[in-house]
């Protein structure tokens, strides 16, 4: 099935354009355009793409400020790691662009780093950018920086009864842990600008912007707080904003990726939970051991560990249809005839409706993702096993492979060499006699749509939003 979408998608301050190369792989009906000023950054991704043999993705190196659109209307517009490392200027052209380019129903998803979470590292970060900024050599400056943060960690150590000290250690050992690369940039580097919800929605709306929604759905709903604190927050009578805001105190937020859409769209007021019937759905849920098929409860675990029930038949028997295949990503209509066969009964239009209000309750605890793209992982490996074209060239360039859901997966040394050969030149007996303990990554590899042949098992399907939402 060929995908039933043409959507244009633009990427601002793409850097090497990772994840705007792999959606390209995907989605060949569709035309990205990625733009960035860092030369050596955008001629390493033309040089990705021409590998690959994409042609529907234009890298353009180019400052902001002065790049000009030429008229052209973009569905989709992202700027990620982008608007709190640039100046002010450069953040408002971003969503003076952003108002322009968009698309009528388009959406545009800025991320940012954002207050309270972003104050009292803010202070740790000013005390290591105090210690290390004399010094030039990035490796010096990373020794520097541990020993200051092992130095704060063991005087808090010592005072174990302040909660900051709790706090704060548990900070040290985030930043601790940080390959020196990500601590020279993130911490010890360029300047950020953190700001407060309320400031980027206010600011997006000097542009005609209006604050859609947060990428992250679950994160905006009161139900995931801390019962009576989310019944307290409700009876306050605040605006979606304002609840937001305090939502963003409750868990000490850092970081926002929030979703923006221009004047002329027609803004949501419910989220209309059927049009999960239209899209796919993936879940890492599992079954306990015990439950039975056609029943009406079954006890699952998450991929955290915790267990909890599940109260329905339809509903019990579509997540354990979806069990059966973790990588995959599959299309509603498909799991249901399956689940409908496997219990040899047929959901009537109440039940279905329901099952569909059941997976939208699912989707906002995050124990099952939506997506409009299919991906159905391959039963059995080719027969000489090849990486995508794209994937040998991030593999051979970046030593990093994306899979069918975009997620980066960084091999060892060991199997980056391993990676190299699957150029479809060895047949799977000679990966064997060769490679006996790649095996399980091989089809690991496989099972996430990484080899050849998988990305033609993906397939769009539905409403372009993920779900859509009622006017
Ligand atoms: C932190 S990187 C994020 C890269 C990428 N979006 C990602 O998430 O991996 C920010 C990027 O913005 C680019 N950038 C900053 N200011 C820019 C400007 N005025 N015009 C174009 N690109 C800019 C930088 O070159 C850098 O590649």
């Amino acid at each position: 099935m060929k995908p039933n979408i043409k959507d244009k998608l633009l990427d601002i301050g793409c850097g090497s354009a990772s994840s705007l190369l792999a959606m390209a792989a995907q989605m060949p009906e569709c035309q990205f355009t990625g733009i960035d000023f860092s030369g050596p950054d955008i001629a390493s991704a033309q040089e990705m793409a021409r590998e690959a043999g994409l042609t529907n993705v234009e890298l353009q190196q180019a400052d902001l400020m002065n790049w000009d659109p030429r008229g052209a209307k973009f569905d989709f517009i992202i700027a990620y790691g982008f608007f709190s490392w640039v100046p002010d200027e450069v953040k408002d052209r971003l969503l003076q662009l952003i108002a322009g380019c968009l698309a009528p129903q388009g959406i545009a998803c800025v991320s940012y780093m954002t207050y309270p979470g972003c104050k009292q590292p803010e202070a740790l970060r000013d005390l290591l950018k105090l210690h290390t900024d004399s010094l030039q050599d990035p490796l010096e400056k990373v020794a520097a920086a541990h020993r200051t943060l092992d130095f704060l960690d063991r005087a808090w150590q010592g005072l174990p009864k302040f909660a900051h000290s709790r706090y704060l250690r548990e900070e040290v050992r985030r930043i601790r842990q940080k390959e020196p690369h990500f601590l020279v940039l993130d911490d010890l580097g360029v300047e950020r600008d953190p700001c407060y919800l309320l400031q980027f929605t206010n600011w997006a709306a000097e542009h005609g912007l209006t604050y859609l929604g947060e990428s992250e759905f679950h994160t905006m709903l009161l139900e995931n707080l801390p019962l009576e604190s989310g019944k307290e927050l409700a009876a306050m009578g605040l605006d979606r904003l304002q609840t937001e805001q305090l939502i963003d105190y409750i868990t000490n937020r850092a970081f926002r990726c929030s979703l923006l859409v221009g004047a002329q769209a027609t803004l949501p007021a419910l989220l209309d939970a059927q049009a999960l019937r239209g899209l796919c759905i993936r879940s890492s849920l599992k079954p306990v051991f015990k439950t039975k098929l056609g029943v009406t409860e079954g006890r699952f675990l998450t991929a955290q560990g915790s267990k909890f029930t599940l109260r329905s038949v339809p509903l019990v028997a579509f997540i354990r249809e979806l069990a059966l295949q973790p990588e995959a990503c599959l299309p509603f209509q498909e799991v249901l005839f399956k689940a409908q066969t496997t219990v040899g009964q047929v959901f009537d239009e109440v039940e279905q409706a329901q099952l569909a209000e059941d997976l939208l309750t699912l989707y906002a605890k995050r124990h099952i993702e939506i997506s409009a793209l299919a991906f159905i992982p391959p039963t059995s490996l080719p027969e000489y096993p090849r990486l995508t074209r794209l994937n040998l060239a991030m593999c051979r360039q970046r030593g990093i492979i994306v899979d069918a859901h975009h997620e980066t997966i960084q091999p060892s040394p060991a199997q980056i060499d391993f990676c190299l050969q699957l150029d479809g030149s060895l047949s799977l007996s000679e990966i064997g006699q060769k490679f006996p303990s790649q095996q399980p990554f091989l089809a690991s590899l496989n099972r996430l749509g990484c080899l050849m042949p998988a990305l033609q098992n993906a397939r769009v399907f539905g409403g372009r939003y993920g779900v859509e939402i009622k006017g």
